[in-house]
Formats: structure tokens, sequence, C-alpha cells
């Protein structure tokens, strides 16, 4: 069933939340706006899309996606031009990304007409809770699940997409520390590691809650076959700079295509940076690092945007990296993906869209 924009429909909230939130100065995904997006899939068509006031949602005990996980997610921010417009950032590359997860958890695929039409009537209609100061801005979260009453294990014929979305502050607000663990792997060759579904989060936080416990904010992941090469960090691409290269893992199909990641990649060939997306081992990271040869480290996520990492535990080790004013490329490019995400300067990739 083809879903055009006139087909969505709009109840408005009769009370507006947002003078009792500093939108400028919220938890991470704490606060909400007015607003939701619900659309419907119900026996291999899309039957509803409306938006509405956020609220709870009713749900059966029997709901397939709490018993079997068909559950898939995206994360994109809005921002906020020098003119006060709303801004999305690759708003396209989530849609590309959702309809891949969901391929993998063998969902039906989303119309562009409601993830992106959508995603853009939502976000004009609670635009005012985009934060207006530096820093903080809208995080955007779009969750598609299944929803047939059933404890048979099959792919549901019924879901939901729903999106919802909150302003917030950095993810991390300081400089991350990591630690490698070769106990717990997070996905393997041929499982959902590239998917963004629910269970490759769940699965990680037994491993985070150990990481935590030893003073890290979270664990570096390898590969589950030789547990040498590292992976990604569950929230966060990495990427690590040695010998003036910047050099991140390949999207081997166990980690997450991230869309930041692409977008720094981009950004810095553009520049003519060196960049290398290869396998790379810890040990050739520890190695570097022992020579002196590793000046960086740094995450790159929607949450995250550029997270800096200050250390990196790796066997009973920290390897502590330089301080973040004597790195050269993170902050630059970090400075550079936020002119661009808030319109302060102009790109030619088509990556920005003004609402
Ligand atoms: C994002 O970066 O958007 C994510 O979904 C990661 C999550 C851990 C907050």
């Amino acid at each position: 069933m083809q879903i055009v924009n006139s087909q969505i429909s709009i109840e408005k909230t009769t009370h507006s939340r947002i003078k009792e939130q500093d939108i400028n100065n919220t938890p991470f995904g704490k606060v909400f706006t007015d607003h939701m997006l619900v659309a419907t899939y119900l026996d291999g068509s899309w039957q509803e899309v409306k938006i509405i006031p956020y609220g709870n949602i009713p749900m059966s005990p029997s709901l397939s996606a709490l018993h079997y996980g068909q559950t898939v997610f995206e994360g994109l921010k809005a921002y906020r031009s020098p003119t006060g417009k709303p801004l999305l950032f690759r708003p396209e590359a989530n849609h590309k990304r959702i309809n891949e997860s969901a391929f993998r958890l063998c969902m039906p695929p989303i119309p562009e007409e409601i993830f992106i039409d959508g995603l853009k009537e939502l976000i004009r209609l609670d635009a005012d809770w985009i934060p207006t100061q530096s820093g903080s801005v809208l995080y955007i979260r779009p969750i598609y699940f299944a929803t047939d009453e059933s404890v048979g294990l099959k792919p549901a014929n019924s879901y939901k997409f729903i999106i919802i979305s909150c302003p917030v502050g950095a993810y991390y607000s300081e400089p991350v520390k990591l630690i490698v663990t070769d106990k717990y792997i997070r996905a393997a060759e041929g499982g959902t590691g590239s998917a963004k579904c629910a269970g490759n989060y769940g699965g990680s936080l037994l491993a985070d809650k150990e990481a935590k416990k030893q003073g890290y904010d979270n664990v570096l992941w390898l590969d589950a076959k030789e547990k040498k090469y590292i992976e990604e960090c569950g929230t966060m691409n990495v990427a690590f700079v040695i010998n003036d290269v910047v050099i991140t893992p390949q999207l081997t199909g166990t980690i997450l295509p991230g869309i930041t990641r692409d977008s720094v990649l981009t950004l810095f060939r553009d520049m003519g940076v060196k960049v290398e997306e290869r396998l790379i081992s810890i040990d050739e990271v520890a190695e570097a690092y022992q020579e002196g040869n590793l000046s960086e480290a740094f995450g790159m996520g929607t949450a995250a945007t550029i997270a800096h990492i200050s250390t990196i535990n790796y066997q009973g080790k920290d390897m502590i990296l330089p301080p973040v004013n004597e790195r050269k490329y993170a902050p630059e490019i970090l400075q550079k993906l936020e002119d661009i995400k808030t319109g302060k300067v102009t790109e030619s990739y088509g990556w920005v869209s003004e609402l």
C-alpha cells in the first residue's frame, strides 16, 4: 500500500510540556517531546500512519517482540540552523539502514513515505523542542517491532513503527575509558552484528556492567573467531590514529555500518587525510602505543558524536592516550561535522535537509 504525506493524520496535544522542561539541560534520553509517530503494519500492508501526543502504547504480554526480539531501531538527530530552521542529518541513510536491519530480522521494509515524510512531519511539529544551546540537540529514535499476540516462533504478521524524540546533551561528557574483553563476544560472522537490532545491545550489557565495575565506561569488542581484531564499542564505531593514518575496522558484517563512521571517513578522505578501513588487531594498537605511534583513538556514533578515547585497557594494562588538547584529527573532524550538521557551513554531499 502506498502511503503519502497527506495520509498522515495528526492529533496535536492540548497541553505542551515544553515549558516544564529545560530542554538545553536534560540528561540523555529521559525527557520526550510532545508528539510521536505511530504506523501500523498488518497482514501485508501498512494500514495507518498517525502523529499523536506522546504517551504509553497498549501491549499484550504475548507481544512477539518481547519474546523473540524482532525489534530494530535507529538513532538520528535534528539541529537548529543559524537562522533557527530545523535540520536533519542524513535521514535517508537511517531509512536505508533500518530496512537492512529489518530484512535481517524478517520484517517488511518501511516505505520512504512513512519513514522520511513521517519523520519530517513529526520534527516540524515538535521543532520548538530542538535545543538552542550548543552541545544540546534533539535525538530521534525510530523503533520498529513485531506486535503479533502469539508465542509461536515465526516472523510476525503485524508490526508497529514508532518515532519518538528527546532533547539531549552529550552522551559522553568526558573522554571514554575502554576495556578489551576476550570473555564475551558481541557478534559472530553470519549473526546480526551489522543490524541495529535490540538484541545486540541487550547482549552487551553484562560485559559493559563488568567493565564499569572495573572503572571503565565500555567494552572494546574483539572478533568472535580469533579474539584478535578490533570490532566496535557497542555504543559507537572506533578509529585509531597511527603514524598520521586514520585506521578503522572494516565492515565485515559483524559491526554496525555507522552513519557517523561513514561521514567521518568521507570528510577525512576529502581533506586529504590517509584513511584505512581494514582489519586492525588489538596487538597492532598495543605495539603502536609501545612505540609512541598511537596518537589518538576515538569513537564515532550518532549519540556519541566523536568521543575521544582516553584509555584502553588490554590484558590488565592501561594504554593512556595523549590529552585531547594534543590531538589533531578527532577535534578537527568533530568541529567540521558539527558545523555541517548545524548548517554553519554549507556542504556538497546532500547530507543536510532543512525542514
Ligand atoms: C546511537 O548512537 O544513536 C545509538 O543508537 C547508540 C545507543 C547506544 C544510544
